[in-house]
């Protein structure tokens, strides 16, 4: 299962990715009372009845050979059901999706955040078309990095040399968050 906010917020990229988006942003926005985080694509969308089953731990689109579970939106609504927040997911098909949840960074039942810079750092290396940006902020303070405006600077980012450098780069713009 799951363990952090940080393996959930893959999780939905990871649909994202899935769903053949081809740009796709992660919204992070900190306040001492409230985590909200936004994840917008434009891949392929769920109809309503797909939207309903996508709901459903026991149901996914076919997509794991091995498996028939789904668990990226499951564990979404019940973390935000088992600890007062709130989610809620938009899509059209054809257009994209977007997801966005609310969580109470206070309530003692919400699980750890984890590890955000190896979670950057993965999601911007991962190997797919597209472009990702993420924002994070927190209080007044925030940072924005994209793939595109990555991979210009330092161009491939799976070469081990540019996988720290671009390490070093979110660590210390999460640096500067705190
Ligand atoms: N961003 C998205 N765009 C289009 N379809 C989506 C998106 N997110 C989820 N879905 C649909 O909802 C289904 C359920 O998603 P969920 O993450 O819960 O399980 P899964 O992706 O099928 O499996 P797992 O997350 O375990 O790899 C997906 O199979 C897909 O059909
Ligand atoms: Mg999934």
């Amino acid at each position: 299962m799951h363990a952090t906010i940080s393996d959930l917020i893959t999780d939905l990229v990871h649909n994202s990715i899935e769903a053949n988006a081809k740009e796709i942003t992660l919204n992070v926005e900190e306040t001492e009372t409230n985590l909200k985080v936004v994840i917008q694509d434009n891949g392929k969308g769920m109809s309503a009845e797909t939207l309903e089953k996508a709901k459903d731990p026991f149901w996914s689109d076919g997509k794991h050979e091995h498996r028939k579970v789904g668990l990226g939106l499951p564990f979404l609504f019940q973390t935000s059901e088992m600890t007062g927040g709130s989610a809620e997911i938009e899509t059209k098909e054809g257009t994209g999706t977007t997801v966005t949840f609310n969580l109470d960074p206070q309530n003692v039942d919400l699980p750890m955040f984890g590890n955000f810079v190896s979670t950057a750092v993965s999601l911007m290396t991962y190997g797919f078309e597209g472009n990702l940006t993420i924002e994070h902020s927190r209080n007044r303070k925030n940072y924005s990095v994209s793939k595109n405006e990555l991979t210009d600077a330092l161009g491939n980012l799976n070469d081990m040399e540019n996988m720290i450098l671009l390490k070093q780069f979110i660590e210390s713009n999460e640096k500067e968050l705190r």
